[in-house]
């Protein structure tokens, strides 16, 4: 049985009004179920409890989690059963989970960090020969081969499917379905990040963590993007920010009293954004000369918000890191609340951002093409442009917070509601198969030339500026999310919306030997080309005229950036040399 730790008392959960225990070890149980029930079990009925957690809740729980975790790299054949219990020495296992292919890995959440010291003190160094090693105790662990616990074939690892195999699988998974209401269900549960996904980006934010405070002990790392927004898909990348502004929380700090004559000796710089790149530059050589489990590693420090590139070799996880970019954070939130608001938005996030891939709108490199979160915004802003509306604004998210929800970020408000209990349900009946259709018909005809979309007052308005597309950032509305994205590809996305809607129209009913429905959109554009695989034509591309009328009307701006696009339009996407920093291009 569980040891338990100090007992501390009672608390209700904010999010949805349960009663559990609170112990000193900061784990919970619920009061009405008998507290021998095995932790693992409490475990997941919190999580299913617990949905309407806030934001700021679920990250801290799931940070908690990563700091009692840790990664073990095995041997192809281990004996998975043995192993484990060969673990479950050091300390109750909350929770494990196998994954990789030419190695197996084992994520292993203890119930207490405990554990996790136990493990690093059985572990020894590498015995010096021809290198020499550096003696860090990272939480990433080896099993070698001496001590490993081994079995015959049948144990072999699973196998994850690369994202083409994924794809193929979903596409043979969605002909099964009657509708196309049905298959944009399908779509999520087959593309969402899985639970251990989400462990797994918890604990690489945490690793890296370890790592940076060699540099300053207090910092901290969250993740953000869509690996914690409710949208991201299996394989998406993993957004960090290192929060330096928490470092700075002692200025603040009622312990510290204003009149103290007492101040620390530090390096001054000339701006945080100075301070920011040294700190980035400095976590740079730290991954480079110190983890082995990091690599690839690119500085890209000039752009207008400072990232460090890098891969986690063994999760595998492409890992942009940036650092005073909480406002970042603060629009995860933004766009998980209206993910949790109306359960229709994520399958249609999840349709569009999956059809823009697969018609090669989107890339996973940056350059001139929109960009995943500019097609979430302009998934929401439509979802706000319909009568009723499917989901309220941010002026309306920011009209129901209260006192702990203010917050003002260098002057700018990104204040949204915390408890989504407030926001009253749509009265919009329409299905996500009609609002899919609807999203290609809404822009398939938008007036980009001379409206620009703003999600703070569900309101189009007049342009500002003179690029292509004009999405306005919701919390920096002086900035414009869509700079990157060139008329070539602008036309691009309105000539493939318009194709969408024609096709939703024409392969809607559910056919055995046809491509139809959802698959048609998921289908690579350039293989349907002069022969369509479902034996039809293809739509000739419809009001060619007035793609010709947008392309020039823009084309012919006089405006600044007029020579940029003269480049742009001769340049191929892929081969655009003037790349920017993905998602921050303003
Ligand atoms: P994928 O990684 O493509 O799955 O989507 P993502 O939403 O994580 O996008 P990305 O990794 O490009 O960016 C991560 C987060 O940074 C986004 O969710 C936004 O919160 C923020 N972000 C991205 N692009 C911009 C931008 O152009 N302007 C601003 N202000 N924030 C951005
Ligand atoms: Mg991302």
């Amino acid at each position: 049985m569980a040891m338990y730790m100090r007992y501390l008392g009672r608390l209700r959960c904010g999010a949805c009004g349960l009663r559990f225990r609170v112990f000193s070890d900061g784990k919970r149980c619920f009061t009405s179920k008998a507290v021998t029930q095995p932790d693992v079990l409490m475990e997941r009925k919190l999580q299913e409890t617990c949905r309407r957690k806030t934001f700021a809740q679920e990250q801290a729980d799931r940070l908690e989690q990563a700091h009692r975790s840790i990664l073990i790299k095995c041997p192809q054949k281990v004996n998975k059963p043995q192993l484990l219990k060969s673990l479950a020495k050091h300390g109750n296992i909350a929770h494990h989970h196998f994954f990789g292919s030419y190695e197996t890995m084992l994520l292993l959440q203890f119930e207490r960090r405990d554990g996790i010291l136990s493990v690093k003190q059985s572990c020894s160094m590498p015995r010096p020969g021809k290198a020499f090693p550096f003696p860090a105790r990272s939480r990433v662990i080896l099993m070698t081969r001496h001590n490993e616990p081994t079995v015959g074939k049948a144990d072999l690892p699973d196998r994850r499917s690369p994202e083409n195999e994924r794809f193929q699988d979903l596409l043979e998974m969605l002909r099964h379905h009657s509708n196309i209401n049905g298959q944009l269900e399908e779509l999520v549960q087959h593309m969402q990040l899985t639970e251990e996904d989400i462990r797994l980006r918890f604990l690489v934010s945490s690793l890296l963590q370890d790592l940076c405070t060699a540099i300053l002990p207090s910092i901290q790392i969250q993740p953000f993007g869509s690996s914690v927004n409710l949208f991201g898909r299996v394989g998406c990348d993993l957004d960090m920010f290192l929060d330096i502004g928490s470092l700075n929380f002692e200025r603040n700090s009622k312990r510290v009293q204003q009149d103290s004559p007492l101040e620390f000796q530090v390096k001054m710089f000339k701006s945080e954004r100075q301070a920011t790149q040294t700190i980035l530059s400095l976590v740079g050589k730290l991954l480079r000369h110190i983890s082995p489990s990091f690599d690839s590693i690119q500085e890209v420090l000039k752009a207008r918000c400072p990232v460090l590139r890098f891969c986690h070799s063994p999760s595998n996880l492409n890992c942009d890191l940036t650092a005073s970019n909480r406002i970042a954070l603060y629009m995860s939130e933004t766009l998980k609340a209206f993910a949790q608001i109306d359960a229709r938005v994520r399958p249609l996030v999840f349709a569009i951002r999956c059809w823009a891939r697969a018609q090669n709108l989107t890339s996973s490199v940056s350059g001139t093409w929109i960009t995943n979160f500019s097609l979430t915004l302009l998934v929401l802003f439509f979802l706000q442009q319909r009568s009723p509306s499917v989901i309220p604004t941010i002026s309306d998210l920011r009209k129901h917070a209260d006192r702990r929800d203010h917050r003002v970020l260098d002057g700018m408000n990104c204040t949204i509601v915390s408890d989504l209990s407030k926001i009253a349900p749509s009265n919009n009946e329409q299905s996500v198969e009609d609002l899919l259709h609807g999203f290609f018909d809404f822009y398939g005809s938008f007036p980009f030339q001379k409206k620009s979309i703003n999600l703070r007052t569900g309101q189009m308005q007049r342009r500002s500026d003179n690029f292509p597309m004009e999405i306005i950032n919701p919390f920096e509305e002086n900035l414009n999310v869509s700079k990157n994205v060139n008329v070539r590809q602008l036309v691009h996305f309105v000539e493939l919306s318009q194709n969408a809607s024609w096709k939703l129209e024409k392969h809607h009913q559910s056919s055995s030997n046809q491509s139809w429905g959802l698959m048609t959109l998921l289908q690579h554009w350039s293989n349907q080309q002069g022969s369509v695989t479902d034996g039809t034509s293809l739509h000739p591309r419809p009001k060619a005229e007035r793609f010709n009328d947008l392309y020039q009307s823009l084309w012919s701006e006089k405006n600044g950036n007029s020579e940029e696009m003269q480049q742009t339009r001769n340049s191929s996407p892929q081969t655009d040399g003037d790349r920017q920093v993905k998602g921050q291009t303003e």
